[in-house]
């Protein structure tokens, strides 16, 4: 095999993952999950059913990556962030997958801890969502979003006041 899973974890039939990722433990990988190349996930991770995550992927502790999430390369999921794929969800009329909402975070993206992405969303390329945010609309790509909800904070403003924020440290690409 040339992925490690710990022995605490569960790998379901029909589950595709890349060389040199490692799984953690206490995980659960769901049938017609897709995992690319170097990823790695912490402990207490369920990937669902068919999702995708590309490669060189972090998802940290306590993750749950639901139906309907996209992955794509070198995304960081913090520790204890959330996802979600219904919108208005009752317990007793489930929609099952027609009626998930697709959460896309693109390449290089980054959730911080705690955070809250509310479905049908994408996070662009290289965005940054602080720790504790709630994320209700569609990220730009370089964006950094902080807050309930979460809104754009203005880098230049934040760099200059805050000189150890330095665009090029925080979006230096793998
Ligand atoms: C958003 C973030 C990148 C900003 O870092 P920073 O530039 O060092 O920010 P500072 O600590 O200098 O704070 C700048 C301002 O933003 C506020 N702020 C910082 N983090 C914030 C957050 N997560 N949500 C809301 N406001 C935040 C600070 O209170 C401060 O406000 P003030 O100017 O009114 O005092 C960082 O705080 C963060 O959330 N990183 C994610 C960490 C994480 O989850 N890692 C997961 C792996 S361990």
């Amino acid at each position: 095999m040339s992925y490690f899973v710990h022995e605490s974890s569960f790998i379901d039939d029909n589950v595709k993952i890349g060389k040199g990722t490692k799984i953690w433990h206490f995980s659960h990988v769901q049938s017609g999950a897709e995992i690319g190349e170097n990823c790695s996930f912490g402990q207490n991770v369920n990937v669902s059913n068919n999702v995708k995550i590309g490669n060189g992927c972090k998802v940290q502790n306590n993750v749950s990556l639901y139906e309907g999430v996209e992955l794509e390369d070198y995304v960081f999921c913090g520790p204890s962030m959330v996802f979600t794929n219904d919108l208005t969800p009752r317990a007793k009329y489930p929609k099952g997958s027609a009626g998930y909402k697709k959460t896309v975070l693109h390449t290089g993206a980054t959730i911080g801890a705690n955070a809250t992405v509310v479905c049908g969303h994408e996070i662009g390329q290289w965005a940054m969502v602080a720790a504790g945010a709630v994320v209700t609309k569609n990220v730009k790509p370089y964006a950094l979003m902080a807050g309930v909800p979460a809104k754009q904070m203005d880098l230049r403003v934040w760099s200059q006041t805050k000189r150890k924020f330095s665009m090029q440290s925080m979006w230096k690409k793998v």
